[in-house]
């Protein structure tokens, strides 16, 4: 196959930031995703509905003229957030899902839970309604070793959750692990996971291929080889319970490449070309769309796009910048270490 055109696929986990950065990394992601989950770990944390609305509009504001793009709202969740306040973002149409970071898991996460219990009246709330709990699934015992630290979190703290309040529709966002996805494959219901672009094409040896590489650091950590085949298995698989979120989280080169470099991959301009090349050599391509443009679309009760996307399959490899420029700073973009022969057109229709 040398040819698809596919449903325009959806981001349903992204990091756009605020200000020079969102400005600089947004037309990257409007290029070819119709809509995006995103996420509220900005500094300060977005966490009223009244702030996801200003966040939204300054996002709007920075969408290059002719991308259609629709930002989908999250809150950040703390252990003083209003149910009313999140239930009225929800009937608003505003909000879409809402965000638990463990505090103390990863970037921006210090606002995030500390307690659990403290937020019971939250969630419960959010499971009457319907609305969609994004988990940032990692425990933040540092006497855990980091690379268990997913599989512990689904023991200790998710499983728990999901009997405690049944009903609460909820997406491990970023899996990385095989015992994720057997956890999500086990649940009946109200359960799905996104699954990233970089976590299919590496493992935890590309951080530390001959030397620190920064630029392959981020949380979830990668890790061993059998759970990358794991989550390839699960995205190619066409089980509604798993799309794509490419969590691309951009960060300037200086915080990367410091003696204690920031989490995070931009994959931005590159995932739609990366996940093409994963779905070719798992000879999956006709479950592309699934994983990319209807699974997530089903979980959060939207329709599908009604754009498409034409990805051609070219001899030369595809040209992507190392780097991009944004007002704050240089951001590098992930670099897959194979290259990559799929083109991505958006329809003009
Ligand atoms: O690698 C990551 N970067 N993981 C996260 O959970 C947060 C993200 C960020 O905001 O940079
Ligand atoms: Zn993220």
């Amino acid at each position: 196959m040398n040819q698809l055109t596919i449903t325009k696929p959806d981001d349903w986990h992204l990091h756009l930031r605020d200000g020079a950065m969102l400005a600089g990394v947004l037309p990257h992601t409007s290029a070819h995703f119709s809509r995006a989950i995103i996420m509220p770990n900005l500094v300060p944390p977005v966490v009223t509905t009244a702030q996801a609305e200003v966040y939204r509009q300054r996002i709007m504001a920075s969408l290059p003229k002719g991308h259609d793009f629709t930002p989908l709202m999250t809150l950040y969740l703390t252990e003083a957030t209003d149910a009313g306040d999140v239930e009225a973002g929800f009937r608003d149409g505003l909000v879409k899902a809402v965000k638990l970071y463990p505090a103390g898991a990863t970037t921006n996460s210090h606002a995030g839970v500390r307690d659990i219990d403290k937020v019971t009246p939250v969630l419960e709330r959010m499971a009457e309604i319907g609305l969609p709990l994004c988990v940032h699934g990692e425990v933040t015992n540092p006497e855990i070793d980091i690379f268990d630290r997913e599989a512990v979190f689904i023991e200790t703290v998710l499983d728990p959750l999901r009997r405690r309040i049944p009903g609460l529709r909820v997406v491990m966002e970023h899996v990385t692990t095989r015992n994720g996805v057997d956890y999500v494959r086990a649940q009946e219901r109200d359960m799905a996971a996104t699954i990233t672009v970089h976590h299919l094409m590496i493992n935890r040896n590309a951080i530390l291929a001959g030397g620190i590489r920064p630029h392959y650091y981020c949380l979830p950590v990668a890790k061993r080889e059998e759970h990358r085949l794991a989550l390839r298995a699960a995205a190619t698989s066409g089980d509604q319970r798993f799309f794509l979120g490419t969590d691309s989280a951009p960060h300037t080169d200086p915080l990367k490449e410091s003696a204690c470099g920031c989490a995070g991959i931009f994959t931005a301009p590159n995932a739609v070309s990366c996940l093409a090349h994963v779905f070719e050599e798992e000879d999956a391509l006709d479950r592309l769309e699934a994983f990319a443009s209807l699974n997530g679309p089903a979980f959060y009760r939207l329709p599908p796009n009604e754009g498409r996307i034409t990805l051609k399959r070219q001899d030369a490899p595809v040209a992507f910048p190392d780097k991009i420029d944004t007002g704050e700073g240089s951001v590098t973009v992930f670099d897959p270490m194979v290259p990559l022969h799929w083109s991505v057109t958006p329809d003009i229709s």
